[in-house]
């Protein structure tokens, strides 16, 4: 099945099953919603980049994995991941990897950035590693959860490097 990697905004149509995916998978669990998190970190839905893999369902374009990016966060040069979510009936299919693939590649490669991190909540630290980033510091809790800071080092941007398209095709085995 073809999946898309699609970069959106707070005002695209596909915004509300990005957050609904992100409620369900990642926000409820931990007693938040939307309107919650908007308030805890007033700019950050819209100071983010916006990634989301969708696939076509016979109901429409269905968001099965999404990821924010924060540029110059919490300094030039420095972006914070966040809101990494795979729908429970997509996960281990290769999604979440794509998902750092891209934003790993936005960042360097138009972003100019030369370090990501992220809050990993501690059984998804397993998942980073094997995207190549490292645990730095000590463990710390975050919403009563377990979390490591996990950072990425990125290569200096390829001069070559090309403009990327608003969407991509993918090929996603099993997806
Ligand atoms: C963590 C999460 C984003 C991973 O997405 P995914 O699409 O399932 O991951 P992928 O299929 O791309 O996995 C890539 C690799 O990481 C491994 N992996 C996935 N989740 C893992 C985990 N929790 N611990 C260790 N390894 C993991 C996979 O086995 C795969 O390994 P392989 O390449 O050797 O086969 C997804 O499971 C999820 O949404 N979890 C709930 C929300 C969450 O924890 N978000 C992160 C909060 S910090």
């Amino acid at each position: 099945m073809k999946a898309r990697i699609l970069r959106i905004d707070t005002a695209h149509p596909l915004y509300g099953q990005e957050v609904d995916l992100r409620e369900r998978v990642l926000l409820k669990p931990l007693g938040l919603d939307i309107e919650k998190l908007r308030n805890m970190y007033p700019e950050q839905e819209e100071e983010s980049k916006h990634i989301v893999v969708v696939i076509d369902h016979p109901t429409g374009e269905l968001v099965i994995g999404c990821i924010h990016l924060r540029p110059n966060c919490p300094e030039k040069g420095i972006g914070k991941l966040s809101q990494m979510a795979v729908d429970p009936q997509r996960q281990n299919e290769g999604v979440g990897r794509i998902l750092v693939a891209e934003v790993e590649k936005m960042a360097v490669g138009e972003l100019g950035l030369h370090e990501i991190y992220c809050h990993a909540q501690a059984p998804a630290v397993g998942f980073y590693k094997k995207m190549g980033w490292s645990i730095e510091g000590e463990m710390f809790s975050e919403a009563d959860i377990e979390h490591y800071k996990m950072v990425c080092r990125l290569s200096p941007p390829d001069p070559d490097a090309t403009a990327q398209a608003q969407t991509i095709q993918l090929d996603l085995d099993g997806v």
